[in-house]
């Protein structure tokens, strides 16, 4: 059975147990409400480690006032269900008062990849996220962490964080896992409404749309850009574009005139009401 701890001290203490016993501790953290791409970050997690830990917590620092902290869907029972379906060992699922003190005034801000892309909408997001995820891997000191590629930029600020910060955990990023018509899976889909459901399929068509133009010869970052751009515009009327976006991989800087031969990720964002999809390609030879 899968076990729960809601402490640090006490999920502390049995991770101590087991690492005196010589196990290795592999860890996903997620917000819960799990779906098949948090299970496939779970599997591959399950691989690399003795011990399995994922947590569940609704970090509500990385949520600015107006966004869905209060509306995230939550499930418990099932995602425990879920967790042990997969094989993780332990489940840590703190309260906020047990993540956060009452007077915390430490954070953890990643300069440059947090710039840019989801940054400009949500500029206060990356830090929130930097900042649990120190705490997280401070509290579970796990040998590898898993991290799902569709959130493309919070892996790269979390490399960075960890390679700045001399973090000794190994990170893994994890495919995307797509429903069975391409939209990448996400807690928030279950937010869209029958006619947004069916245009969010625009986010993936335009990324595989602009990867065949890619293949095709078209160099040019711009025309790329507008590529993808007019097919959201066409596929997906009731969309929203927050972003549509040609970055280098790693710096993720915005890749202007001829892409090179590289290689590039089309990162994109767009609202369907009030709810925000993203999803990325990389595009070209990698
Ligand atoms: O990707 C998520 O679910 C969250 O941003 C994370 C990494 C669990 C931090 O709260």
């Amino acid at each position: 059975m899968v076990e729960v701890y809601n402490t640090i001290a006490g999920l502390r203490q049995v991770l101590k147990q087991r690492r005196q016993q010589g196990a290795s501790v592999s860890f996903v953290p997620t917000m819960g409400f799990l779906h098949d791409g948090h299970l496939s970050l779970m599997r591959l997690a399950r691989e690399r480690g003795d011990v399995l830990v994922a947590s569940i917590f609704v970090n509500p620092t990385q949520f600015a006032p107006g966004e869905d902290l209060e509306a995230y869907p939550r499930d418990l029972e099932r995602d425990l269900a879920l967790c042990q379906s997969v094989g993780v060992d332990i489940v840590f699922t703190p309260e906020p008062s047990q993540m956060y003190h009452p007077k915390a005034s430490t954070t953890v801000t990643v300069a440059k990849v947090s710039q840019g892309l989801c940054g400009t909408s949500r500029p206060t997001h990356f830090q929130g996220v930097a900042t649990v995820v120190t705490k997280l891997f401070n509290i579970v000191q796990p040998d590898v962490a898993v991290f799902g590629q569709k959130d493309y930029q919070q892996l790269a600020v979390i490399r960075r964080m960890v390679r700045d910060l001399d973090i000794p955990v190994e990170i893994v990023g994890g495919a995307i896992v797509r429903e069975a018509d391409g939209l990448a899976m996400s807690s928030r889909n279950v937010y869209l409404s029958e006619t947004h459901r069916a245009q969010a399929t625009a986010l993936v068509g335009a990324l595989r749309s602009t990867s065949a133009q890619v293949d095709g010869g078209q160099r040019s970052a711009e025309a790329l850009l507008e590529h993808a751009r007019g097919f959201i515009g066409r596929h997906a009327p009731a969309g929203r574009i927050d972003y549509v976006e040609l970055v280098d991989p790693l710096e993720l800087t915005p890749v202007v005139g001829d892409m090179g031969h590289g290689g590039a990720v089309m990162a994109l964002a767009v609202f369907f009401g009030q709810t925000r999809l993203i999803d990325n390609m990389h595009l070209g030879a990698p």
